[in-house]
């Protein structure tokens, strides 16, 4: 799993010095698929429930699952890139949102308070928490915040498969959910929007953007739970 968080990583860090005006999403999805394979990995995404692309390109109010298409960045956009590797039998997944250009303020505001949120919610990724102890974290942070959590999606285990039990929440009660142990592997993602938490499907059956048009952030990495606290591997 570190090999495959590791190849994530190496993707996304790349693909943030590719974002630029002009750039299109399918530039960045086929630039990924290309260093997936390269590396010897495959997309996670790809074929999964017939999605139909490497990374998910969700632009400004768009949430999450956004598919890449030869629609351009522009100034002023913020991006939500989600990237799963499949390598040698395990997952990675891994997702961050970027400026394109100048941003408005309250846009730097909502990427920040969302990547903060996420290492929130790893800091209470440790052995003897309960799971909704994460939830809480990126909750209160975010609500704090004036900014919302996405109740439609969710993290999720992961290792084997891309989607494994528990589902993680970016909501909850401290104290409440299962006993977190060594060797958990968690994909922790907080989506948040600007606004109202309400998120609708496009026609496209995968785009999920805001009810009210508002931005949308959206942070993961994938950890696993040791002895000595949270190891993320997608770093
Ligand atoms: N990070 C998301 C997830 O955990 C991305 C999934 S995109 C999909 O599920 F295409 F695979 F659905
Ligand atoms: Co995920």
């Amino acid at each position: 799993m570190a090999r495959a968080g590791r190849i994530v990583a190496d993707i996304l860090e790349s693909l943030k010095g590719m974002i630029r005006m002009g750039v299109t999403t399918k530039e960045l999805d086929d630039y990924a698929d290309s260093r997936i394979k390269a590396q010897g990995g495959t997309p996670a995404f790809k074929g999964y429930r017939g999605y139909p692309a490497s990374i998910c390109a969700s632009i400004n109010e768009q949430v999450v699952h956004g598919i890449p298409s030869q629609r351009r960045l522009k100034d002023g956009d913020i991006i939500s890139i989600d990237l799963g590797v499949y390598y040698e039998g395990f997952y990675g997944d891994g997702a961050l949102t970027l400026p394109v250009g100048p941003i408005a303020k309250e846009d730097a505001e909502l990427i920040r308070i969302t990547e903060e949120a996420l290492y929130r919610g790893i800091g209470m990724a440790a052995e003897g928490n309960r799971l909704f102890d994460i939830s809480d974290a990126i909750q209160r942070h975010v609500e704090g915040h004036g900014f919302s959590v996405v109740r439609l999606f969710v993290g999720h285990g992961i290792g084997r498969e891309l989607h494994e039990e528990p589902q993680v929440p970016n909501y909850g009660s401290p104290g409440q959910g299962p006993r977190l142990r060594e060797g958990m592997t968690l994909a922790i993602e907080p989506m948040v929007n600007a606004g109202s938490p309400e998120v609708r499907i496009l026609d496209d059956g995968w785009t999920a953007v805001t009810a009210d048009n508002r931005k949308s952030a959206h942070f993961e990495h994938t950890v696993v739970i040791t002895g000595s606290g949270p190891r993320i591997l997608t770093k």
